[in-house]
């Protein structure tokens, strides 16, 4: 079995070689996660050699809109879907709002859409405030115990009014994966849109989103190593229905009609260099020439396995303590490595000031997942301690939350 290169990864990772994070373990991934050299490296690039309007006729505009143009054929490749599905956003949020009230534009008073309790705000305020305007919102609800949405819930809840499902693929709190592609199908024989909110699952490897068959797909790629934009897909089919969201010229334009903000050029042409970071990967573990949607999925193979081999002891660990209670499931076979716990004994502000003497970043909070807190009875305020790492996390740091964590605690 092929296993992950951890000194090679780190090295594509300027942050590990910088003095000032020396010695600090990074468990605030879910936030954001540190940015890959071939991204700093674009950003750098455009905005010393092409900081221009793109697209124009000269050189520096010509390549300006080449490297971005590279950033949607590249990123399209490994998501495993059409260059022209693929949107870039200021962020998941405003992604969200856009499209909220695109489609809002659709649907008639009366119609309805299923949203889940389990997602981050973004992926549920905006469609939930449809409400106001006539649009009868049903809530398909997490288990408050597990935290865990069931599919077979969905049955009784799509009806021939339904026009939208959203839902997250992994909730940024609970951490559960959710069985994606059986979600999808069901919600295809009542013939409803799909939005999955991504933003907490793709960090762990990037989605093949045509296998999963969803209509609109998002993510934020400043948690995915790469510059703070939001990035969609939209299946085209669906892009050519909603109505124009931007100036009454750009209609017709498929990059911008859904995208009231101006593009952030830089960062759209550096957000290449998250494909180009796992050309990198694929090439340093594999020999096989093959596409990138095939690396896409031996890659987040490799990364899951070395993330699951780091969170089993983890949560071995916290599994025996009784002074904590450990939200989503416990089993690192059914979840992402953001694992949220509830202390028993001592606050989440006093545990979270020992760790930082111990060099260990963490988060605290609700991380705007105010919904799936409510759903399980959890307290807002504090909210939880969330300990969450991607695959260029290492054992030794493993080993340094769970000792920091013993300190912590007791
Ligand atoms: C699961 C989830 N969805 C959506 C968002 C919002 O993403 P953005 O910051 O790009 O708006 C976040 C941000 O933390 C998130 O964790």
């Amino acid at each position: 079995m092929i296993q992950l290169d951890s000194k090679f990864i780190r090295s594509q990772f300027p942050a590990f070689a910088e003095p000032s994070l020396n010695g600090w373990g990074f468990f605030e991934n879910a936030g954001g996660s540190y940015t890959c050299q071939q991204v700093i490296s674009r950003l750098n690039n455009y905005y010393t050699q092409t900081k221009v309007q793109p697209y124009y006729n000269y050189p520096a505009a010509q390549k300006a809109g080449a490297a971005m143009d590279e950033s949607y054929r590249q990123l399209a490749a490994y998501l495993n879907v059409r260059e022209e599905d693929v949107h870039f956003g200021p962020s998941t949020t405003q992604n969200l709002y856009v499209l909220a009230h695109a489609f809002r534009e659709l649907w008639n008073i009366g119609d309805e859409i299923i949203l889940s309790n389990q997602d981050h705000e973004a992926n549920a305020g905006f469609w939930r405030r449809l409400e106001k305007t006539g649009i009868v919102i049903k809530e398909w609800r997490v288990d408050p115990e597990t935290g865990r949405l069931n599919p077979d819930d969905l049955d009784a809840m799509l009806s021939n009014k339904t026009k939208l499902l959203a839902f997250p693929h992994c909730s940024n709190i609970i951490g559960h994966t959710n069985p994606v592609a059986e979600i999808v199908s069901k919600a295809k024989t009542a013939n409803v849109c799909v939005v999955v909110d991504g933003v907490a699952h793709a960090p762990h490897g990037l989605p093949d989103i045509d296998s999963l068959g969803v209509d609109i797909y998002l993510f934020s790629l400043y948690k995915t190593w790469g510059p703070h934009l939001g990035l969609m897909t939209i299946k085209k089919e669906i892009m050519d229905t909603l109505p124009n969201q931007s100036h009454f010229f750009h209609k017709h334009s498929i990059r911008k009609k859904i995208l009231p903000a101006g593009p952030d050029h830089a960062q759209i042409a550096a957000t290449a260099g998250v494909a180009q970071y796992l050309d990198t990967v694929y090439e340093h573990h594999f020999s096989e020439t093959v596409d990138p949607a095939e690396k896409g999925r031996r890659l987040k193979k490799l990364f899951q396995d070395h993330e699951k081999s780091l969170l089993q002891p983890l949560l071995e660990w916290l599994r025996q303590r009784d002074d904590i209670y450990i939200v989503g499931p416990d089993d690192p076979a059914l979840r992402a490595p953001t694992v949220s716990v509830v202390p028993k004994k001592k606050s989440i502000d006093e545990i979270c000031a020992v760790l930082a003497t111990k060099k260990l970043m963490v988060g605290q909070g609700s991380f705007y997942s105010v919904r799936p807190l409510m759903g399980m009875n959890i307290p807002i305020d504090p909210g939880v301690l969330r300990l969450s790492f991607l695959h260029y996390t290492i054992e030794d740091e493993i080993a340094q939350l769970i000792d920091g964590l013993a300190a912590a605690l007791d």
